[in-house]
C-alpha cells in the first residue's frame, strides 16, 4: 500500500482519537498535585524500598547493599539521576531496571527470568520489590541534576537507538512515539501528551517517574511507563531491562539532562 495511504488514514485516526490543543499545563491535575503537597503516598514505598535494599534474600542470602549503582558499591545517593549509563561488568548501557536485575541474578542469585517476571505490579497488587526499589533509589536523587553518562561508545549508541525507536512507525496504527509526543500542548481524551522531543518535555517526564499512580494506587516506573505506552502504539509487549527499553530511557534522559530530578512523581 502507499505511502500516502498511511499518511491518510493516520490523519483518519488522529482526527478520530480528537487531539485538542491545550495550555502547556496538565490543567486539572496540576491543581490536584498542589492540594497533595508534600503528601505522596509514594512516600510508604519508599520506606519498603529502603528496607527491601539492607534484606538479605535470593539463593545466596545476601542483600543489595553492595551493588554498584554507578557510583562504586553500595552508592545510592544521587546514582539515580546519573543513569542510564555503561557497566563494565556488564558490559552494557543499563537502566535502574536492568541494574536492579543484574544486583538480584549476580549477588543474591536469583533467576533472571523470575526477576522479570516479577518487575511490575499486575492489576491488584500493591507494588513489587522492584518497584519499591525503584522509588526509594530515585529520591535518593531527588534535586540533582539529571545528567546520564554518554561518554562511553555504547552509551552514546543507546541514545541514537533511542532515538530511532522513538520516531519508527510500525503497528496496526502506524504509530511511532512521535506521533503522540512530538507536539506541544496536545492531549488525548483528558490526557496532556507532553512534547518529549524538546528538553523541558524531556525534562519535566523523565525527572517526575518513578511515580505514585493515583489511578492505580501503586508506583510505577519508567520502564512501565515505556512498555505501556508501548501497548498503546500496539507494539509487541516491551520487556524490562531490554536493550529497547534502556534505549528509550536514555534517549529521554539525555534530552532531560539539566533537568532537576523531583521522583517519586504524582500522576494520574
Ligand atoms: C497513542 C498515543 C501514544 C503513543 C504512540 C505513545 N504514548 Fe506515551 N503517553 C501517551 C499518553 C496518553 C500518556 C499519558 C498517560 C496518562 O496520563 O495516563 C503518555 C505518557 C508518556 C510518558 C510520561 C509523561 C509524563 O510526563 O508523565 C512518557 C515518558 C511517554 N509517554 C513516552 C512514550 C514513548 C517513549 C513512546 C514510544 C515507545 C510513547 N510514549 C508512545 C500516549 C502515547
Amino acid at each position: 500500500m502507499s505511502k500516502g495511504f498511511f499518511s491518510g488514514l493516520l490523519a483518519t485516526l488522529v482526527g478520530l482519537w480528537s487531539f485538542t490543543a491545550i495550555s502547556e499545563t496538565d490543567g486539572v491535575f496540576d491543581e490536584y498535585r498542589e492540594l497533595m503537597g508534600d503528601d505522596n503516598p509514594a512516600i510508604f514505598v519508599i520506606y519498603d524500598g529502603e528496607e527491601i535494599w539492607f534484606t538479605p534474600a535470593g539463593p545466596k542470602s545476601v542483600s543489595l547493599a553492595q551493588c554498584d549503582l554507578g557510583l562504586g558499591p553500595g552508592v545510592v545517593e544521587g546514582a539515580y539521576a546519573q543513569l542510564p549509563r555503561y557497566f563494565s561488568d556488564a558490559q552494557r548501557v543499563q537502566d535502574i531496571e536492568a541494574r536492579l536485575e543484574y544486583c538480584m541474578t549476580h549477588l543474591q542469585g536469583r533467576s533472571p527470568d523470575k526477576v522479570r517476571a516479577n518487575a511490575y505490579s499486575q492489576r491488584g497488587e500493591l507494588g513489587t520489590e522492584l518497584e519499591a526499589l525503584v522509588a526509594w533509589i530515585a529520591d535518593q536523587s531527588s534535586g540533582l541534576t539529571i545528567a546520564p553518562a554518554q561518554a562511553h561508545a555504547k552509551e552514546r549508541s543507546a541514545y541514537t537507538l533511542g532515538e530511532s525507536l522513538f520516531y519508527y512507525r510500525a503497528g496496526p496504527h502506524d504509530f511511532s512515539c512521535a506521533t503522540c509526543h512530538e507536539q506541544t500542548g496536545r492531549r488525548i481524551r483528558l490526557q496532556a501528551l507532553p512534547n518529549l522531543t524538546t528538553h523541558q518535555g524531556a525534562a519535566a517526564a523523565y525527572s517526575t517517574w518513578p511515580a505514585y499512580r493515583v489511578s492505580q494506587g501503586i508506583v510505577r516506573t519508567m520502564g512501565w511507563r515505556m512498555r505501556d505506552c508501548m501497548r498503546q502504539q500496539r507494539m509487541p509487549e516491551l520487556i524490562m531491562g531490554s536493550e529497547a527499553s534502556v534505549a528509550l530511557q536514555t534517549y529521554l534522559s539525555v534530552n532531560g539532562a539539566g533537568g532537576s530530578m523531583a521522583a517519586p512523581g504524582l500522576k494520574r
